[in-house]
């Protein structure tokens, strides 16, 4: 969380700052600042608020500075204020830091920094930093060393960066554990929380390790390790993605975007993958790698709903056993890893940090781990041993929506792959499977005709203040994600549950003023789902379902049908993403709401 931007060289550096935040702001936009060198002296300049609160400030201004960083906040410690709001600064002012993370240890840091004099004016963990780089500097460290012997003092995880007025034209960072970014362009360095922040300057990327200190000034960068001080050496990776791939081309939001862009998703993602002729699915990431024998799959929020759909393929296509756990349980439990079991991380961010801390352990307990993510420069898929790269581009939007779709699309591929494999599906079934899996990229865009109807939907029920998703199956998980899209932007309490399920309780909340949205698609579990469905129109429930065009019965008993093409129901939940996740966004467009940047919620959350 927190987004932070660091630059060095020829450019004038507020313009640079500000355009670095804007393709930030998705990591945290409580409050924005900046510290420049500016004719030798450390200007700080913070706001509370959006971005454009910073903007505002700053506007008119002709700052000259070439040197300088930028932080957009989440806030941790300390309320949204303008005092809290980074970068923070030493007693004199003189040295400047940001930080994103959490420092564990402050309290006592501040009590002993207190003591000793120094005068703090903000409630934040972040300001120790501050206060102990200006005894070491006060001591005669250089800049460098300085940041280092802070960095290990500090408990917790952070990337901060620091700059001073008595060192000109340099910038030092630090990682442990929060996802930090060089960017080496041509006789300018850029550092950012994210690639998209530095796509404008270079391709060329050095995402930190664990452990890395850096030094970025005119003359280019140099690594060292946090522990001992020793040179490293690094090399930049090129990263193939284009910066208006993170504009918003048109799209009122960039949710509305992403959304729009799933059939291309889907299509990138089979890419030579799949042989629809044959049915064969080709993942060279496995190749010489046993079928294993159990899967244990961690991920959090809306990669644990893709998760929760794979284990239903997994189990159903490949009959492997498979656990699925939210990454925050399963890191402080105590798992049972059998051998040949395969660990799987499922994380758009590739920086979710219970993700990245339940990795780990699966990794200890003898798992070998796979990493499902977007971001291949990401540490998560740094630290797995094989990488499933969705194809799915930068996402903007917080709420995650093409992320979500090439993750469901990667375990409809893994689990046809392990059941190919291990013989459980001849070959009819292969061709049978591969065909429908194919088709999917242009069912969503017959899906994505209904955008008005969706939104008309949306219009009627946007001032309820409970809604309730039911799905069975493998469109149960569909419900927990329809229903979670729907509270992350729209604020509208919204519960998903398993259809059975409502009957043994959430029935009672059930009246006139609570819309049940309900997954129906043909299948084995249709006349289920369906009395489901009449039990909760018996308590008068507004109704909309998600079922087959050609579903008369559901087109009787619903307030309002959306009708989706047809396809077999184990790939229902592909078809089925798109309309819940576009009745959340014209349900929070409808409330007026900032559907890209929803209240409290961070796009990459790297604190516990
Ligand atoms: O980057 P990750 O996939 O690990 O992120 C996990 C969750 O934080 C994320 O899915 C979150 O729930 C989104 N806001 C959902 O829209």
């Amino acid at each position: 969380m927190c987004g932070i931007i660091g630059y060095v060289g020829p450019r004038k550096v507020v313009p640079v700052i500000l355009g670095g935040l804007h393709k930030l702001e998705y990591r945290g936009y409580d409050s924005a600042g900046m510290a420049i060198l500016e004719k030798g002296e450390v200007v700080v300049v913070k706001r509370r608020g959006k971005l454009k609160e910073l903007e505002e400030a700053v506007t008119g201004i002709d700052y000259t500075a070439t040197t300088g960083m930028g932080h957009t906040r989440w806030a941790t410690h300390g309320k949204v204020e303008d005092r809290n709001a980074h970068p923070h600064v030493d007693c004199k002012g003189q040295l400047a830091v940001i930080h994103n993370g959490i420092i564990e240890n402050y309290e006592a840091l501040r009590q002993d920094l207190v003591k000793r004099g120094h005068v703090f004016v903000s409630d934040t963990d972040s300001e120790v930093i501050a206060h102990l780089m200006e005894d070491q500097v006060a001591a005669g460290a250089d800049l460098l060393d300085a940041a280092r012997v802070t960095a290990l003092q500090l408990d917790g995880a952070f990337a901060f960066l620091v700059l001073g007025k008595a060192f000109p034209g340099r910038i030092v960072a630090v990682r442990k554990l929060s996802p930090l970014v060089l960017g080496v362009g041509e006789g300018e360095m850029v550092l950012g929380s994210d690639t998209p922040a530095l796509l404008d300057y270079t391709h060329r990327i050095i995402p930190l390790h664990d452990g890395d200190v850096v030094e970025i000034n005119e003359q280019g960068f140099a690594f060292y390790a946090l522990d001992d001080g020793a040179r490293l050496e690094r090399a930049p990776m090129m990263v193939q993605w284009n910066a208006s791939a993170a504009e918003k081309q048109g799209f009122k939001h960039f949710m509305l975007k992403e959304i729009h862009e799933q059939p291309v998703v889907i299509r990138d993602t089979l890419y030579s993958r799949i042989d629809i002729d044959t049915g064969h699915v080709d993942l060279q990431e496995f190749q010489g790698e046993a079928v294993p024998k159990r899967v244990s799959i961690v991920a959090a929020g809306t990669s644990y709903h893709a998760a929760r759909v794979g284990k239903y393929l997994l189990e159903e296509l490949a009959r492997i056993p498979t656990d699925v756990s939210f990454s925050s349980e399963y890191r402080y439990g105590r798992p049972i890893v059998q051998p040949g079991t395969l660990g799987i991380a499922v994380t758009q961010s590739g920086e979710t940090i219970d993700t990245l801390a339940a990795l780990r352990l699966q990794r200890s307990l003898g798992a070998k781990v796979v990493a499902i993510t977007n971001r291949p420069e990401s540490t998560v898929a740094r630290e797995s041993e094989i990488s499933f790269v969705t194809q799915a581009g930068i996402e903007i939007g917080v709420a995650a929506t093409k992320s979500f779709m090439a993750q469901l699309i990667a375990f409809y591929l893994i689990a046809l792959y392990f059941g190919q494999r291990n013989g459980v599906l001849d070959s009819d079934s292969s061709v049978r499977y591969a065909s429908q899996l194919s088709s999917l990229s242009q069912k969503c865009e017959q899906v994505l005709e209904y955008a008005g109807m969706m939104e008309t939907i949306a219009r009627k029920f946007y001032k309820v203040h409970d809604m309730i998703y039911v799905g069975r199956g493998v469109n149960y998980p569909m419900a927990l994600e329809g229903a979670l899209k729907m509270k992350e932007i729209s604020y509208i309490h919204a519960e998903g549950y398993a259809a059975g399920e409502l009957k043994h309780g959430p029935i009672a909340l059930l009246d006139q003023d609570v819309p049940v949205v309900g997954i129906l698609p043909q299948g084995p579990l249709y006349e289920k789902v369906y009395s489901n469905l009449q039990e909760s129109i018996a308590r008068d429930s507004p109704l909309v379902v998600l079922g087959d065009k050609k579903d008369r019965r559901a087109q009787a008993i619903a307030t309002d049908f959306i009708p989706m093409p047809t396809v077999d129901e184990l790939f229902s939940p592909v078809v089925c993403a798109l309309p819940l996740q576009l009745l959340a966004y014209y349900t929070a467009d409808a409330k007026g709401l900032d559907v890209d940047q929803p209240r409290n919620l961070a796009k990459s959350v790297t604190v516990e």
